[in-house]
C-alpha cells in the first residue's frame, strides 16, 4: 500500500493545548542526507510546551500547520541520497530537526538529518530510548564540554532542578565523571536524587537550602548546572569559587538578563555561560550515551508512556514543571 499522508499532532496557530490537534498531514519524502523514521515513540519535553505558545518561533522558520516534537525512537522508513550508515529497518534515536525548518516528531514518521541520528543499542527498548536524546545531550554538554561545564574528577558541582529530564541524567554524568554533586529537588525527589548519585540532596523550599550548600562547598562550588532559572538559585554567583562556572540552560522563560549575569560574573572572576543544546551533529554523542546505557552505566530515569491521542495532558503535565524523569508519547508503538 502507498501510504501518502500521516497522522500528526500539529497546531495552527501559537496559544494554549485547545489549539493542539491530531491531524492527517503528507507523507514527507527524504531529501539528500536526511533519514525518516517511522515513529514508535516520541519524547516530551518542556520544549514542546513553549514552542506550542510560540516561545521558541525565534530559533527557527514556522509554517502552519506546525508539528510538535523534539525527540523521537524508531525505525527508519527511507534514506535519502547521500546517507550512509542507516538502512529500512535499523532501530534508532535522534532529536528532531526543527532547527532546519523541518517538522517535529509528535507524527508517525520523521524526517531527520543523519548525522542527528544514532543506532539504538541492543537491550534499550524504544520507549526508554525516545526519552534520552534532548535531555542526556544537555545534560552531557552543560557538564562536560570543554567550553560549558569542563567538570574534572574530584570537583564539586550543583545540579539545580535534579529530579527532572535533564537532572536526572546530569546527576548520574556527574557522578560518573567523579565529581562530588550536590542537588537541589522537591522533598518528595530527595532520595531519588540521591539514588541517582547525589552526595547532598536539597529541598528548595528549605529557606536554610543555600547556607547548606556553602558549608558543603567549602571554598565555593567549581561548577553550577542551573536546569531551573535565575531567580530560584539567590546569589548563585556567589556559590562559585573564584575561577566557577556558572552553566545556565536555557529555559526562555525564566533566564533573566543574561548579559547582565554574564558581565556581573566577570566581574568577579566567575564565568556564566549559557547553554543552548547543540544537536547538529550530536548523533556520534548520542550513540555513546546509548552505550552506557545498555551497559547499565548510566540509568534510565523513570519513563512514563502516554499515548499520542492524550498529548494534552502530555503537554500540561510537562508544563507543571514537577515531572520525576520523563514522559514519552506513544506514536506508532513499538508493534513494527
Ligand atoms: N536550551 C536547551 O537546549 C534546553 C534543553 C533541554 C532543556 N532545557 C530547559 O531546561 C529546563 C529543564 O528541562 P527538563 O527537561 O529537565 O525539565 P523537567 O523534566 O520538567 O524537570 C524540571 C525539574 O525542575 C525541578 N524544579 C522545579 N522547580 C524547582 C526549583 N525551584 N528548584 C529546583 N528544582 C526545581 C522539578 O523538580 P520537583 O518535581 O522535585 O519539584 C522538576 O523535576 C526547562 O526549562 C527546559 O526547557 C533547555
Amino acid at each position: 500500500m502507498d501510504i501518502q499522508e500521516m497522522k500528526a499532532v500539529v497546531i495552527d496557530r501559537f496559544g494554549g493545548t485547545q489549539n493542539l490537534r491530531l491531524a492527517d498531514v503528507p507523507l514527507p519524502q527524504p531529501g539528500p542526507g536526511q533519514v525518516r523514521v517511522h515513529v514508535a515513540f516520541a519524547g516530551v519535553n518542556p520544549a514542546d510546551w513553549k514552542d506550542m505558545e510560540g516561545l521558541v518561533a525565534g530559533f527557527y522558520e514556522v509554517s502552519f500547520p506546525h508539528i510538535l516534537g523534539f525527540d523521537a525512537a524508531g525505525v527508519v522508513d527511507a534514506v535519502g541520497p547521500g546517507v550512509s550508515g542507516f538502512a529500512p529497518g535499523d532501530p534508532v534515536f535522534t532529536t528532531s530537526d526543527h532547527g532546519d525548518g523541518l517538522a517535529g516528531s509528535w507524527a508517525e514518521y520523521l524526517l531527520v538529518s543523519a548525522p542527528r541520528l544514532a543506532l539504538v543499542p541492543a537491550g534499550l527498548d524504544l520507549a526508554s530510548a525516545a526519552a534520552v536524546p534532548i535531555a542526556a545531550l544537555t545534560a552531557n554538554q552543560a557538564l562536560l564540554a570543554p567550553q560549558r561545564g569542563n567538570l574534572q574528577a574530584g570537583q564539586r558541582v550543583l545540579i539545580h532542578g535534579a529530579s527532572g529530564g535533564v537532572g536526572s541524567f546530569a546527576v548520574q554524568l556527574a557522578a560518573l565523571a567523579g565529581a562530588r554533586v550536590a542537588t537541589t529537588c522537591s522533598a518528595a525527589n530527595l532520595a531519588y536524587v540521591g539514588e541517582l548519585g547525589s552526595e547532598l540532596a536539597l529541598d528548595y523550599r528549605d529557606p536554610d537550602f543555600p547556607q547548606r550548600l556553602r558549608d558543603w562547598s567549602g571554598e565555593g562550588l567549581d561548577l553550577i548546572v542551573d536546569a531551573v532559572g535565575g531567580d530560584t538559585l539567590p546569589e548563585r554567583l556567589q556559590l562559585l569559587r573564584r575561577g566557577g562556572r556558572l552553566v545556565s540552560i536555557a529555559t526562555l522563560v525564566a533566564d533573566g538578563d543574561v548579559a547582565a549575569e554574564t558581565a556581573q560574573a566577570r566581574s568577579m572572576g566567575r564565568e556564566k555561560i549559557y547553554a543552548i543544546m547543540d544537536a547538529d551533529r550530536a548523533g556520534e554523542e548520542l550513540a555513546a550515551l546509548g552505550a552506557r546505557i545498555a551497559a547499565g552505566e548510566l540509568r534510565l530515569p523513570p519513563v512514563q508512556v502516554i499515548d499520542l491521542q492524550d498529548a494534552v495532558n502530555a503537554v500540561e503535565l510537562v508544563r507543571s514543571g514537577h515531572v520525576r524523569g520523563k514522559l514519552v508519547l506513544r506514536v506508532c508503538g513499538d508493534g513494527f
